[in-house]
Order: C-alpha cells, then sequence, then structure tokens
C-alpha cells in the first residue's frame, strides 16, 4: 500500500487522484472496517482536529465524518455557517454577517488539521459549479487539506462508499459487471448533480460497464462524461447513456436509481434558476420508479444501491429498498470506513 502521496491533498474529486491511489482509499478502508469490527485500536489521527461546514442538511455525512474521526483519536469541530460569519466569496460578502473564504480558511489552518465542507444549491442561489468554486477557493488559501463533502459538482467520499460497497457485493474485479445509473423521479427537483456524477466517474475507473440512464433534459455534466468515457478508454469497461429505464436495468448486476435536477435549468445555462420548469419535467417521468417490476429486468441477483436519503414511494417502493436486493445500509455505513481512510491518509 504506497500511502508517502497522499498526506496534505485536498480531496475536492476523485478525479484528482490516480486508479492507484484510490485502491490504497480502499485497501486502507477494508482494513479499517476490520480493525472496527475486532476492537483492534487504530487512532491514527490521535489529538487532529477537523473542522465541518455545512452549508446543507446531513444524517449521514455529517455522523460519519464525526463518528470516524472520533473513532481514530481525534475531534471533529462542526462550525455552523450561521452561527460562525458565514464564509463567503468577495462578490457575496456582507458587513459583519459573512467573512471571506481566504480568511476562514487561514485561521482554521492554524487550529486544526483538515476542513471539509458541504455546499450546494440555495446557499450559492443555484448556480452550477459556485459551491464547487468556493471549496477550491478554501483549497487554494488553506494549509491544511480541505475535504469536500458534496459539492454542486462532485460527492467523492458518496463514491467511494459506493465502491466500495460494489466491491463487497460483487467481488474484487468489477470488470464487465454492468452498473446502472438511473435518474428516478421524487417530488422534491433541490437535488444536486453530484451523487451520480462522482458514482460514475469513480467506477470508471474500475472497468464496469457503465450505463447512465435519464429522460431527456436531465443530462449530466458534459465534462464529467467526457472525463467517465476517457477512463472507460485507459482502464476498460464501456459507458452508454439511454432515454428508457427498463431498457437500461436489463441484465444489471448493480441498480442505482436516484433523483438529480434538471442542469439545463440553472445558472449558467439560465440567468436565473428555473425550479418550476424542472419541477414540470420531473413531474412527467412519475413513471421512473424502481418497483419490483424494474428490479425483474435486471439480473436475478442484481443490487439495488442509494446513497440515501431515499424518496420512498417516489424513487423506489418499499418492497425494493427493503428487499433482500437492497444494499442501503451497508453502503451508508461504508461511508464511514471510506472517510476514515481518506481522513488517516490526508491528515497525518
Ligand atoms: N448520502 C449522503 O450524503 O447523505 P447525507 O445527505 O445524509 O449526508
Amino acid at each position: 500500500m504506497k500511502t508517502e502521496t497522499f498526506r496534505g491533498r485536498d480531496w475536492i474529486t476523485d478525479l484528482d487522484y490516480t486508479k492507484e491511489e484510490l485502491e490504497t482509499i480502499l485497501d486502507l478502508a477494508m482494513d479499517l472496517k476490520r480493525k472496527r469490527a475486532t476492537g483492534e485500536p487504530h487512532r491514527l489521527l490521535e489529538g487532529k482536529t477537523l473542522f465541518m461546514i455545512f452549508y446543507n442538511q446531513s444524517l449521514r455525512t455529517r455522523n460519519s465524518f464525526e463518528a470516524g474521526i472520533f473513532q481514530l483519536g481525534g475531534h471533529a469541530h462542526d462550525l455552523n455557517p450561521k452561527q460562525i460569519y458565514t464564509p463567503a466569496l468577495p462578490g457575496r460578502e456582507i458587513a459583519y454577517s459573512t467573512e471571506r473564504v481566504s480568511d476562514v480558511a487561514r485561521v482554521l489552518s492554524r487550529m486544526g488539521e483538515a476542513i471539509a465542507i458541504r455546499c450546494y444549491g440555495e446557499p450559492v442561489d443555484w448556480i452550477y459549479g459556485e459551491a464547487d468554486r468556493m471549496i477550491r477557493e478554501f483549497a487554494r488559501w488553506a494549509d491544511i487539506p480541505v475535504i469536500n463533502m458534496e459539492d454542486d459538482v462532485y460527492h467523492p467520499c458518496q463514491g467511494m462508499a459506493d465502491i466500495m460497497t460494489m466491491i463487497e457485493k460483487k467481488g474484487p474485479d468489477l470488470r464487465g459487471k454492468k452498473f446502472v445509473m438511473s435518474w428516478a423521479y421524487s417530488p422534491s427537483v433541490e437535488k444536486p448533480l453530484a451523487v451520480p456524477q462522482s458514482a460514475i466517474s469513480v467506477a470508471s475507473k474500475f472497468g464496469l460497464n457503465i450505463t447512465l440512464a435519464h429522460p431527456e433534459g436531465l443530462e449530466l455534466d458534459s465534462q464529467l462524461l467526457d472525463a467517465v468515457r476517457e477512463n472507460v478508454r485507459k482502464y476498460g469497461g464501456s459507458f452508454e447513456i439511454l432515454n428508457d429505464m427498463k431498457e437500461a436495468f436489463k441484465d444489471a448486476d448493480i441498480v442505482y436509481p436516484k433523483a438529480w435536477t434538471s442542469k439545463h435549468n440553472i445558472p449558467p445555462e439560465v440567468e436565473k434558476p428555473l425550479l418550476e420548469e424542472t419541477q414540470k419535467l420531473f413531474d412527467s417521468h412519475k413513471d421512473w420508479i424502481c418497483d419490483k417490476e424494474k428490479m425483474s429486468y435486471a439480473k436475478p441477483d442484481a443490487i439495488y444501491m442509494h446513497c440515501l436519503p431515499a424518496d420512498r414511494g417516489f424513487e423506489v417502493t418499499d418492497e425494493v429498498i427493503d428487499g433482500p436486493q437492497s444494499v442501503v445500509f451497508d453502503e451508508a455505513e461504508n461511508r464511514l470506513h471510506a472517510q476514515k481512510a481518506i481522513m488517516a491518509l490526508l491528515m497525518r
């Protein structure tokens, strides 16, 4: 396991890491999972502090980071952006209410060992890429690693937990397995594109046959798709995009249906967010639900994945998410192990 390339680096997107580095993270995550199960001590970050800034709500990310750093011997400090001077980029500053990101990053760098940030959607006026830009601005000024806990482009921690779960369920060699990342209906359009984008970008380094399925108008970021195609050329597997959920599910080994918003209806593609337009688009595709009938198109041993929280009765039926093919709670648990590995490697 080569660990020397990690120390002090930022974790903003998995695309910044080689396949070998992602494998090192997974090796360590599996090792830490085993150590936790057997009660072996693994206090690799004794006395170290992780600052967490959540602009959006969270259950899994907040608790997996907080429990994770505690289990590694360190401490998580949760900074509510509304109770500190809200970190803001130039142009978004309000006197004595916000504090410039460059200043916050430099102050926190004097006091702890990493800064983790979640930001997407409303806090950046739904301008696609603006939250990612803010996290990169933190990284530019911080002397300590900056960790992306989900922005409007990437959710790389989720992506690592997802691939870890696929390996556990389908074996260490995922080459040739069919992975379907599908859009699914939700009554809420306020869903970032980060989960599907990181899921397919990580998967594209592991030789999977990736099918991306969504109705027209719900395309993912074209630059991200180019990166996926490039990875598939380099590491094998295949990539296709379909506009039919049933067709996509045919003979799948892994299905991952979830909602994401329309990038075409948020800035910079349009002047201001057109969320009502997206609602109409969503509402015309209520049949994109993962139910028993859709699952019957996949292989009998196919697994059902979801990052959670799931919109039950809309994205998925109770029968599927609570059924024998669902691995969603193993997937959620793997957030803990994957992030412990990332923190341990970056914050040593
Ligand atoms: N999957 C995920 O990121 O969950 P939370 O929004 O609860 O953190």
